[in-house]
């Protein structure tokens, strides 16, 4: 359930219509919801029930600094993949030893500035990382708690450019090599073997990849600690989709996603961490927009829209599904019509629709995207050179905004004329 309903026919976010944000900061914008993203992370944490765990929002999914603070406060920890996201969750305040590092390609820069600062865990994904992270450790002189991140060769059932734990994938060490792996990192100066860590994928809609590659995990778990390796904490990754529209997928429900948890790993006496990003902060958030024409073309007609891929490039990018509707609720029976719903970018690409149902729209007339709190903002270029659109957040009648759009001379003041084209331009020779 998320906070975004109509209210007196105009679509709010908790307390404050959207048209207001809109009117105040322009279009197009982001926009949170505090009681969702809070909604979201209890829900995970009561799923877990009187399992030991920690819950490690993956800032990648978003990461405005208010909105991990918003998390930080209800005691979430951080999943991070570069020290520019460690630095993000530092900054909303998440206690450092509850920050995991995760990605296949730490540079050493990044490990020491994670030693220092004491992060709670590093999941390496090879031999070769975990070499080099030792020798930054024994440099530095701060041992780097670590948990292997094994691939355990699991279908995960979901869009081929977010699955992660199928053998021919990036990720990981494969389950055959785990246990020379961990002897291996056993034997290492600076590293201290913590746990195991498994991630198989994004927008899962079943249950049974999870708990396939879950099982897995519980034996290896057995077997390393057989071996006498001290395995405290088992870091189940993220991965648990939502839906994207409210008619068809329903996926399974944080729940019995807790429950399979318990059933699968709940007998091992570890510590749980999970990674959720999309399930906390996908339907906390919406992509508000103007229509700017209604084109009509060659057998169809396009709605025009001010947002474009450049803000929201997931359906460019997955083909992916947004609801998307008017922020003035339609007349209950209005007739609507197809229409193919896109951006300004010279791209046949910059499509977010197609064919999709909507109810007639004049240009000046907004629209919500749903479900874009996730893997919208943080996916946003200045492709064309429009604007990264900002981010505002409401929190009951409040709104704030959280990232400002920033000005056309901030933008183009980034780039550098280099001194052979600062001087005068040369000139013209004659012809000969
Ligand atoms: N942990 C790790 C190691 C991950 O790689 C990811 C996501 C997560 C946790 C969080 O997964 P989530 O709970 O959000 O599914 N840009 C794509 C999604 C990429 C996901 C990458 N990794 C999209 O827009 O669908």
């Amino acid at each position: 359930m998320d906070h975004f309903l109509y209210h007196d026919g105009t679509l709010h976010a908790e307390q404050v219509a959207l048209s207001d944000i809109a009117a105040a900061v322009g279009t197009p914008f982001y926009c949170y919801s505090t009681a969702t993203l809070e909604r979201h992370f209890r829900v995970f944490d009561e799923a877990l029930g009187e399992l030991a765990h920690t819950i490690c929002f993956a800032v990648k999914a978003n990461s405005n600094v208010a909105v991990i603070a918003t998390l930080a406060r209800l005691g979430a920890g951080a999943d991070i993949v570069s020290e520019g996201e460690l630095r993000r969750a530092l900054a909303a305040g998440v206690p450092p030893q509850k920050i995991v590092f995760s990605g296949v390609g730490k540079t050493r820069e990044e490990m020491a500035f994670a030693l220092t600062t004491g992060i709670g865990q590093f999941n390496v994904e090879s031999a070769e990382e975990l070499e080099a992270l030792s020798c930054v450790a024994v440099e530095t002189g701060v041992s780097a708690p670590i948990a292997l991140r094994v691939n355990p060769d699991v279908d995960a059932k979901t869009h081929a450019k977010i699955a992660t734990g199928k053998s021919e994938n990036k990720f990981g060490v494969p389950m055959a090599r785990a246990a020379e792996t961990y002897a291996m990192a056993a034997a290492l100066p600076g590293i201290e073997v913590v746990g195991i860590d498994v991630h198989i994928g994004s927008q899962l809609t079943e249950l049974a990849p999870f708990e396939a590659a879950f099982n897995r995990v519980a034996d290896l778990t057995r077997s390393l600690r057989a071996a006498g390796h001290r395995i405290e904490r088992l870091d189940l990754g993220g991965g648990l989709g939502i839906p994207y529209t409210r008619s068809n997928d329903a996926p399974p429900l944080p729940f019995d996603y807790g429950a399979m948890i318990e059933r699968t790993v709940g007998d091992l006496d570890a510590h749980i961490v999970i990674e959720p990003g999309r399930l906390i902060a996908g339907n906390a958030g919406v992509l508000v927009s103007s229509v700017i024409y209604h084109k009509q073309g060659e057998g169809r007609s396009f709605l025009i829209l001010d947002a474009a891929m450049n803000d929201l490039v997931r359906p460019a990018m997955y083909d992916a599904w947004h609801d998307i509707v008017p922020v003035i609720e339609p007349e209950p029976g209005i007739e609507t019509l197809p229409v193919d719903i896109v951006g300004p970018v010279c791209e046949t690409g910059d499509t977010f629709a197609k064919g999709r149902e909507m109810p007639p729209l004049r240009p000046g007339e907004l629209v919500a995207f749903r479900s874009a709190g996730a893997y919208g903002a943080v996916m946003a270029s200045e492709y064309n050179t429009r604007p990264l659109i900002p981010e505002v957040i409401v929190n009951g009648n409040r709104f704030e905004v959280i990232r400002a759009r920033p000005t056309y001379a901030e933008m183009i003041g980034r780039d550098r004329i280099p001194d052979w084209l600062a001087q005068e331009p040369a000139e013209p020779q004659p012809a000969t």
